[in-house]
């Protein structure tokens, strides 16, 4: 990854090599032959990947009901959503392998929603309902089953890579909630768990991590289960840019709201909250709520407490079926939509500059500034690339600026300011500039692509390219052009890095 900066404060050590300089925001000069452009934002919806409300149902393997097109369809259509979220229930298999038929059913599925380019979260479970007597034994399976069971879902999750948004850790108890279960701790008869109880738990866990594909994260349910099987101190961004089983451990919360600990989502919530507050910027947060608040304070589902907690603890998803009269409520107090529009990232761009003239072998200079006005990062990667497009042919050319887009956290003015070269073969020509910002995992689908929340036509939403409004002129070698970047005021040029070579875009 290329030297780039996100905080003003860095920049500043660039610019005078003196803290204390002026802000990277603040270009006044902008070099011979380029030119400034300024971006607004917008309000409006945009049916981006891998965040905002979800809907949720089951595939229970004793009645099995398949995932249709027209249901992922109608969700799309009816409340603009790209992200679903399945249930398996394994309530047959409790104590034989999964069978061939079944698995087949779980990847007919996954086909609808790569045809509806949707993408899915997943959670397994053995059983989703109390006992009568609500006592052991719950239904769910042994250890030595559950990694037997993960282990046969492996090909799935590989297979399935570009549409898996999550696996929740799920598996453990009724739900999947690591809560009713017979073999991992029935709270009826152990409180606390012992220490061989969470060796098995984070076994289970450890086993799903290896099963899935290391881009995927995993969630547990709640914060004390990551802080007890891993530590109590919050991800960083360099395990996260390692992908560790810590880092790829996120949380998802299914009473959000619902009392002043959740309904026992947080065992001491003054130490979990700031962790999860810390944790969740590099880490996959998401879930549903459960009920109207049960205690003091009395509106805290409501649209402040809800805004203010979804923010701090950077969801990207939550089920919008559930609890219904928590999502009337928003719906009614009025931030509903804005919710669908921040869960997740919503990327902005606020100002560009770039050159007018390129020519034949020289350099492609260019310096962006954007905001990320979500609630979280991206957590699937993402990649940042420069595109130019013939006006006259359409033809597509891209330069992988090289970024994960993981590290975009809301709040920063995140600067980008790269050089790629333009080969000296290049078509001469006109060329309008655009940004493909591109599923690292699946390339072929457009629909995976991120659109920037701006104005005026930025955003091309069909084909899932952001329009920079501006066009450049391709020249042959000596015209005048940037054989190289300007000595610009705001930043070294990063000359030193090898930069992608501009590539016809597959
Ligand atoms: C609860 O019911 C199940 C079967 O229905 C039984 O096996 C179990 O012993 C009961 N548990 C208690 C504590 O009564
Ligand atoms: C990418 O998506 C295409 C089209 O939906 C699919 O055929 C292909 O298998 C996917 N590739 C990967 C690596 O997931």
């Amino acid at each position: 990854m290329p030297a780039y900066r996100i905080f003003a404060f860095l920049c500043c050590l660039f610019i005078g090599g003196t803290y204390g300089c002026t802000s990277c925001d603040d270009i006044t000069d902008v070099p011979t032959g380029f030119t400034q452009l300024t971006y607004t934002e917008s309000n409006e919806h945009l049916e981006n990947p891998n965040r905002g409300f979800v809907m949720q149902n089951s595939g229970r393997a004793s009645s099995f009901t398949p995932l249709t097109l027209a249901e992922l369809n109608g969700y799309r259509q009816s409340y603009g959503m790209t992200m679903h979220w399945r249930q398996y229930i394994l309530n047959t298999f409790v104590s034989s392998d999964v069978t061939a038929a079944f698995k087949n059913q779980i990847r007919a599925d996954l086909d609808i929603v790569r045809q509806a380019k949707f993408t899915i979260i997943l959670r397994f479970m053995y059983t989703d309902a109390m006992p009568a007597n609500n006592s052991a034994p719950y239904g769910d399976a042994t250890k030595s089953w559950m990694i037997d069971h993960i282990d046969q879902l492996t090909s799935i999750f590989t297979d399935y890579e570009d549409v898996i948004d999550v696996v929740q850790a799920g598996f453990i108890g009724v739900w999947g909630e690591w809560y009713y279960t017979t073999y991992f701790g029935d709270p009826a008869v152990y409180n606390p768990l012992t220490q061989q109880h969470w060796d098995d738990r984070a076994e289970v866990l450890e086993a799903l991590l290896d099963s899935v594909p290391s881009s995927i994260s995993v969630q547990v349910r709640t914060p004390r289960y990551k802080r007890t099987i891993f530590n109590t101190v919050a991800t960083t961004q360099a395990e996260m840019e390692d992908e560790t089983n810590k880092a790829r451990s996120g949380h998802h919360n299914d009473c959000f709201l619902a009392s002043s600990t959740d309904f026992g989502t947080y065992a001491d919530k003054s130490v979990e909250y700031p962790y999860l507050k810390d944790d969740t910027k590099y880490t996959v947060m998401g879930g549903e709520t459960c009920a109207v608040s049960t205690d003091a304070p009395l509106d805290r589902y409501k649209c402040p407490t809800a805004q203010t907690e979804l923010s701090e603890l950077h969801f990207s998803y939550l089920n919008q079926a559930y609890h219904p009269d928590v999502i009337s409520s928003w719906k009614t107090d009025g931030c509903f939509d804005e919710i669908h529009r921040y869960l997740g990232y919503r990327l902005v761009i606020k100002k560009a500059i770039l050159p007018n003239t390129l020519q034949q072998g020289g350099r492609f200079c260019v310096y962006m500034e954007f905001e990320n006005k979500g609630y979280a990062a991206p957590f699937k990667h993402k990649t940042l690339n420069i595109m130019l497009r013939d006006t006259a042919s359409g033809d597509l050319y891209a330069a992988d600026l090289d970024y994960d887009l993981k590290t975009w956290l809301p709040g920063n003015t995140i600067i980008v300011d790269e050089a790629t070269y333009i080969p000296t073969d290049f078509p001469l020509g006109t060329y309008d500039v655009l940004l493909a910002i591109k599923d690292y995992v699946n390339e072929t689908l457009s629909d995976s692509n991120i659109l920037l929340a701006n104005t005026n036509g930025v955003p091309e939403k069909t084909k899932g390219l952001n329009n920079l409004k501006h066009t450049v002129t391709v020249g042959v070698a000596g015209t005048p052009g940037s054989s190289s970047c300007p000595t610009l005021d705001w930043a070294d040029p990063q000359s030193d890095s090898v930069y992608s070579r501009v590539h016809v875009l597959s």
